[in-house]
């Protein structure tokens, strides 16, 4: 936001460019339930970029492409799966003390730290994303318990540990860091006794064809590919917004940088992490890898 309150000019560009479509584009979310509307102008459609045609994305030597593409994407989470998130959060912090102070790592457009809000009324909430328009969507919404704190932050140079609960959806497989860096900075921001709730794809056969598929995807990109792409999905998913398909989309060119599997989950345990449950989510698309929900208790 600028100081008049108006979204920033990156957001503004976004506004404009894509409020002639409007009519045609968006339509009411079937799903929207009780949970905050993003406001219209963050709900943007990005621009297909040409420049990006025929890359793929390695996931070990992007050097700084995901992060890069991530900075002007926004990325709302579906109120299923925020509902989900949190029936798991609740039910591992049973018999807990409720936590002080919580981030949500990779947050997007807050939603799931907003709902969050409501279940825990003792507890400060951070967000952060790298993504400017996420976090100006986020700060957008308006949140209601005034605890919520919303940045735009890089996780690796984020430094206000540590946190009695840390809870990150679908992002710790996209940061640019070794996975030793990445578990040492997870074991500095949980606090001792507190708790890390990850979702991640885990390694299994239908993610690796899924990210053979992407990697040719990658190579192939063009507007055809991404206009392909998106008739399917709205064919898989009538019923869902347009607009949240359409910021997807980039996601089937991007191959994660790492995986839930022994080797990290190995690597989170050297570093004083214990898994308490390790269960599927609910995969809810062909395109989407399987993702595993696990509850971590930081000793
Ligand atoms: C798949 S989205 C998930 C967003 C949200 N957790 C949800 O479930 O809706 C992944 C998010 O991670 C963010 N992200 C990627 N790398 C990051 C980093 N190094 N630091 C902070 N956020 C990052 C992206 O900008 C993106 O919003």
């Amino acid at each position: 936001m600028d100081r008049g309150g108006r979204p920033d000019r990156a957001v503004r560009r976004c506004h404009h460019a894509v409020d002639p479509l409007r009519g045609r584009v968006f339509r009411p979310s079937s799903d929207a339930g009780d949970l905050p509307e993003v406001p219209r102008p963050y709900r943007c459609i990005p621009p297909i970029r040409l420049e990006h045609a025929g890359r793929g994305l390695d996931p070990h030597g992007s050097g700084g492409a995901v992060m890069a593409e991530f900075e002007a994407t926004v990325f709302d989470a579906p109120t299923e799966r925020i509902r989900q998130m949190t029936a798991v959060i609740r039910s591992a912090l049973t018999g807990l003390p409720s936590p002080r102070k919580m981030l949500d790592l990779g947050c997007g457009t807050g939603l799931q730290a907003l709902d969050l809000a409501k279940e825990l009324p003792d507890t400060a909430m951070v967000g952060i994303d790298v993504s400017a328009n996420s976090i100006a969507a986020a700060k957008a919404i308006g949140d209601l318990s005034g605890r919520c704190d919303f940045r735009q932050a890089d996780y690796m140079a984020f430094n206000e540990g540590p946190f009695d609960l840390v809870v990150t959806d679908s992002c710790l497989q996209w940061i640019e860091a070794e996975d030793s860096r990445l578990a040492a900075k997870l074991a500095t921001d949980v606090a001792p006794g507190g708790l890390l709730i990850l979702t991640m794809p885990e390694r299994c056969g239908f993610n690796l064809a899924l990210f053979s598929v992407r990697r040719i995807l990658a190579l192939l990109r063009s507007p055809l590919t991404d206009a392909a792409i998106l008739w399917l999905a709205r064919r898989l998913h009538p019923h869902h917004d347009p607009a949240m398909l359409r910021q997807r989309v980039d996601y089937m060119y991007w191959v994660p940088r790492r995986l839930w599997d022994h080797a990290f989950a190995r690597m989170l345990a050297d570093r004083k992490f214990k898994v308490v449950s390790d269960e599927p989510m609910t995969h809810a698309s062909l395109g989407q890898p399987k993702h595993r929900t696990v509850v971590l208790l930081r000793r």
